[in-house]
């Protein structure tokens, strides 16, 4: 076995899961009798995932990732069972439909019950189709996002074939909207990003405002989504909660990508793009000689750039809709768990003495820092209480952010903080331990 990391128990029950699934693999035939070959090689298999982070645990709240929700696991099983492809209704014609209404539900919830939107393969994916859109109705346009979106879309940009430009952020990591503002004023701008849970801080863009910028100067507006979209579950006034305005001003967007496989808890593969207006579909038209055949419904292949896609996570997320609806006691429920778990360690952190919060949570996403009064000191003790906390069992990350933003001494251009992405309920459980944790390694902090 590779370098294991899951505590023993949990690599004995996926040898076990070895054992029970492999019977369950087939649509055609029941039960055992499965070469020795195959047993073995799973159990190989569960060997070498012993090498994961325990993304599951409670101690984990590193990246943004998490185990998906039973429901949506078996679900995406199932339908795997048939392998179907959402590609177009003739290799997909159960599953095409369940995107569809799974679709349906989540740009309701973004507040668009009228709108043109299909699964992707990830974000990336879907950020990418809106800005292919973008890109065809405003072809000499720039598309501009701010520091603080994903690198992405400065990527996306040059795929597309669109001129990129990047504004400031401010300080506390939100799109400078005085700075964009001017960029608008200047013309020449067809598109603007804004992101609605900023990948590093889980800052919310102010969504209302960049609105009226845009209708005001005749842009579009894309929000990147992909991250916080499900928060619009909490966005009701009520507590834990976030702020309403960003999510209402959803309405106002042209385009948004949200991520299914993030908060929406999928198995990775998930992703959403969601338009305004249907009409855009027409951008898609093209011939297909080997498909579109069984129906005269709109096939998703379509209107989607991607050809094959899994319908196993069309399936996967139609059931989990089905489990957990899109309601603050559905699905909210989850997302709320994670919120206040993200609060109480925030709380935590503000209160011990040595270490500060970056910014007030806008989400689930927690970063702090050591209070130390430079940048190169602040960087090298999160590296070390990085590495010192995965040794006694909790797993947090990193995220480099520009010195003046922390204010300290800018003796390096960027300082690394602590990053935490705080998504299951479960965590609020641990953050104590944490916060016990993070106390007992303050003093080994500036040597
Ligand atoms: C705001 C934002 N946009 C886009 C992406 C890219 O999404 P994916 O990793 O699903 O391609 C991420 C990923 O974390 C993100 O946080």
């Amino acid at each position: 076995m590779t370098d294991p990391r899951l505590p023993p128990d949990e690599i004995a029950r996926l040898h076990r899961r070895a054992d029970e699934l492999l019977p369950l693999a087939s649509l055609v035939r029941d039960g055992g009798g499965m070469p020795e070959a195959w047993t073995e090689a799973l159990h190989a298999l569960a060997d070498r995932l012993g090498a994961s982070y325990p993304f599951a645990d409670p101690e984990y709240l590193g990246q943004m990732l998490k185990p998906p929700h039973p429901v949506a696991w078996s679900g995406y099983a199932m339908a795997m069972l048939l392998n179907p492809n959402n590609h177009a209704l003739d290799g997909g014609p159960a599953t095409a439909h369940l995107e569809r209404e799974a679709v349906a539900q989540i740009a309701a919830m973004l507040g668009h019950p009228t709108h043109l939107g299909h699964l992707t393969s990830s974000g990336t994916l879907a950020n990418l189709e809106a800005l292919w859109v973008a890109r065809r109705l405003h072809p000499h346009a720039a598309i501009v996002s701010a520091a603080n979106a994903h690198y992405t879309h400065a990527r996306i940009s040059e795929v597309v074939g669109a001129r990129h430009e990047t504004v400031p952020a401010t300080p506390d990591g939100a799109i400078d909207v005085a700075a964009l503002e001017e960029r608008l004023q200047a013309g020449g701008v067809g598109t603007v990003v804004a992101t609605l849970g900023s990948t590093g801080l889980g800052r919310l863009d102010p969504i209302d405002r960049i609105a009226d910028l845009c209708a005001r100067h005749g842009a579009r507006l894309h929000v990147d989504a992909a991250y916080g979209g499900f928060f619009a579950l909490l966005a009701d006034g009520m507590e834990p909660g976030v702020d309403p305005a960003p999510f209402a001003a959803l309405a106002r967007a042209d385009s948004i990508a949200i991520d299914p496989h993030k908060h929406g808890l999928q198995p990775y593969g998930c992703g959403c793009t969601v338009f305004a207006d249907p009409a855009v579909g027409a951008l898609y038209r093209h011939d297909s000689p080997y498909t579109y055949f069984t129906s005269d419904e709109l096939h998703p292949g379509e209107i989607s750039l991607e050809c094959s896609r899994s319908g196993a996570s069309a399936a996967a997320l139609w059931a989990t809709l089905r489990a957990l609806p899109l309601t603050r006691s559905g699905l909210g429920a989850e997302l709320a768990g994670a919120r206040a778990a993200a609060l109480a360690l925030h709380a935590h952190i503000r209160d011990l003495p040595g270490w500060s919060p970056v910014i007030d949570p806008d989400l689930d996403v927690v970063c702090w820092h050591a209070d130390l009064p430079t940048a190169s000191a602040v960087g090298a003790a999160s590296r070390r209480a990085f590495a010192q906390l995965a040794e006694r069992g909790w797993h947090v990350a990193l995220l480099e952010l520009p010195a003046d933003a922390l204010g300290v001494e800018p003796d390096a251009p960027m300082a690394a903080v602590l990053r935490s992405a705080v998504m299951k309920p479960e965590h609020l459980g641990a953050v104590d331990g944490l916060a016990d944790a993070l106390t007992a390694l303050r003093p080994a902090l500036g040597d």
